[in-house]
């Protein structure tokens, strides 16, 4: 296992980057603690892709809180617990729904256009395993984009931040279990230029992986590079084997995974086979809004008792004028392949949607690396057990970027800069070897697809542990010029991560479904999985 994917750089020579706290990433939980620790340090923002490339700006159907007279704080504590089924921390759960109502109310102070009813009130919608409406969106279906494009113009207004977009975190600065900043890639090919970004606290908020996957609602940069470099820098990480499908993604050749927002079905649409029949109904108590993995397991199964490839959202219990101003997004981006959503049923299946594992936090965002801290999609605080709720991401984004951000800042105070060696690898033997990255890029995605997907079993996960292997020998053994390069070493470094843990959880849980072990196993099973790149190293 390497420890580092640059090799022989003497730091002497490489242009040199100062700032009391690095952030990694550009996506809610990074701009938030961007924003918390310039309150009383100088923090600079590394994003490999434009600013507005994450997770968050596609967010579609918005964030959780209970705001409402009719809602309870404790029933959506409850109901993030029972879709955690079992393995979330409550105290991560209390904090961050708690918490989060004060978040959402800043957000309003800054400007977030939250959308309203006729009468001025905060219009709540309801989503999968919501036992109340609490579902804030804004500008219909765009609710990401509008809370992003508000809390970037505050970090552009901020004098203590810098913010350079295109910039690639290669690897963590580290030292003996200590992060002293990141080396990273400006531009790619014969005009790349590394930079030595020296800090004196870092936050990873680089989001996701599901780019591991074929199928996926996620942009491209979610690829795993926070998870892969803090696996490297001796983290550790938990969870990795609990990735969400969302079920319901456009299903037409040719077009993307677009997510069809669980909104819809908030709203009143509901899932149909081919000849148009419901089949919730005898699945779930709350049919159609069940929890995550649950509908999609449900539609799988549909769609294997009738042999088709997708199933079908039925919008026909909404009216066609709620439809146009609450799906103004779908509404468009379907229109394009020719189904106009107010008459046609859309083709949907699950795609990969989120990572509930990542790196392993306390509720103070710090991991066990000193001077590291981590929130966001690439964290595991422990919020979304075995299965995350509906628009709870953006919440835990809110709560635990800020506590990144203050802590990160504490700590920078109390902290020297300087990077204690002079080169950040030894001389190791570079092989030159022709390599198609993007040909090892769809192999890998298409392994994870059938080895780690909704349905998974012992035999093909250990058949994709051995090839990941045998790709990795030699993929690994490469020094690349540009980041796609970096991202398939950290996409094959997460796969591995993710069948792992997938294999060595003999039950099934949430969204971590094994064909031989059909049940939970709460004796056995009833707790995180660890990994650390140390253990393997004992
Ligand atoms: C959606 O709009 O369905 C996505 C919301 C989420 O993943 O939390």
């Amino acid at each position: 296992m390497r420890e580092l994917f640059l090799m022989d750089v003497d730091l002497r020579r490489v242009p040199l980057l100062e700032t009391d706290v690095l952030v990694i990433g550009s996506g809610i939980a990074a701009l938030e603690a961007a924003l918390a620790a310039a309150e009383t340090a100088s923090v600079l923002i590394i994003t490999k892709a434009a600013p507005e490339e994450s997770n968050t700006f596609y967010a579609q159907g918005g964030v959780a809180a209970s705001l409402s007279p009719e809602d309870d704080p404790e029933k959506h504590i409850r109901d993030t617990l029972v879709a955690g089924v079992g393995l979330c921390d409550e105290a991560a759960v209390r904090k961050m729904v708690l918490e989060g109502r004060e978040r959402i109310r800043e957000l309003m102070a800054w400007g977030v256009p939250f959308d309203r009813e006729d009468g001025g009130d905060i219009a709540l919608t309801l989503e999968g395993g919501h036992s109340s409406r609490r579902v804030l969106h804004a500008e219909g279906d765009a609710t990401g984009k509008a809370i992003a494009k508000t809390v970037l113009a505050r970090v552009a207004a901020n004098p203590n931040i810098t913010l350079m977009p295109g910039v690639f975190a290669v690897d963590l600065l580290h030292h003996e279990r200590t992060c002293y900043g990141a080396i990273a890639l400006e531009g790619g090919g014969r005009k790349r230029r590394i930079l030595r970004i020296e800090a004196r606290a870092t936050v990873l908020a680089s989001g996701g992986a599901c780019c591991i996957y074929r199928e996926t609602t996620n942009p491209d940069v979610a690829t795993g590079d926070g998870m892969a470099m803090a696996y490297r820098a001796g983290a550790t990480l938990a969870d990795m084997e609990f990735v969400q499908m969302h079920p319901t993604t456009l299903y037409l050749a040719g077009a993307r995974r677009f997510l069809i927002s669980e909104a819809v079905r908030g709203e009143g649409a509901v899932l149909v086979n081919r000849r148009g029949e419901r089949f919730m109904e005898k699945v779930h108590p709350l049919k159609d809004l069940a929890p995550r993995d649950i509908v999609c397991r449900a539609i799988m199964e549909e769609m294997a008792r009738g042999s088709e490839p997708n199933v079908y959202l039925d919008l026909s219990p909404i009216p066609p004028a709620r439809i146009r101003e609450r799906f103004p997004n779908i509404l468009a981006l379907c229109a394009q392949y020719g189904l106009d959503i107010t008459k046609d049923r859309i083709p949907v299946r699950p795609a990969a949607h989120y990572f509930m594992g990542g790196v392993r936090t306390g509720l103070d965002a710090s991991t066990d690396v000193r001077r590291l801290f981590a929130c966001g999609e690439v964290a595991c605080v422990g919020v979304h057990g075995a299965n995350r709720l509906a628009s709870n991401s953006l919440l835990e984004g809110l709560v635990f970027g800020r506590e990144a951000g203050l802590n990160a800042a504490k700590i920078a105070r109390e902290s020297q800069a300087g990077f204690p060696e002079r080169t950040i690898r030894r001389r190791i033997e570079r092989k030159r070897i022709p390599l198609d990255v993007e040909d090892v890029r769809r192999s890998l995605r298409s392994l994870v697809s059938r080895a780690c997907g909704i349905y998974r079993d012992g035999e093909s996960l250990a058949n994709a542990i051995s090839m990941l292997d045998f790709w990795q020998q030699y993929v690994y053994a490469e020094e690349f010029a540009s980041p796609s390069g970096f991202e398939l070493q950290n996409m094959l470094q997460v796969a591995q991560l993710v069948a792992r843990c997938a294999l060595s959880r003999k039950e099934s849980r949430g969204a971590h479904q094994r064909r031989e072990f059909p049940n939970a196993d709460d004796a056995g099973w009833k707790r995180h999985s660890i990994v650390s790149r140390l253990d393997f190293e004992k």
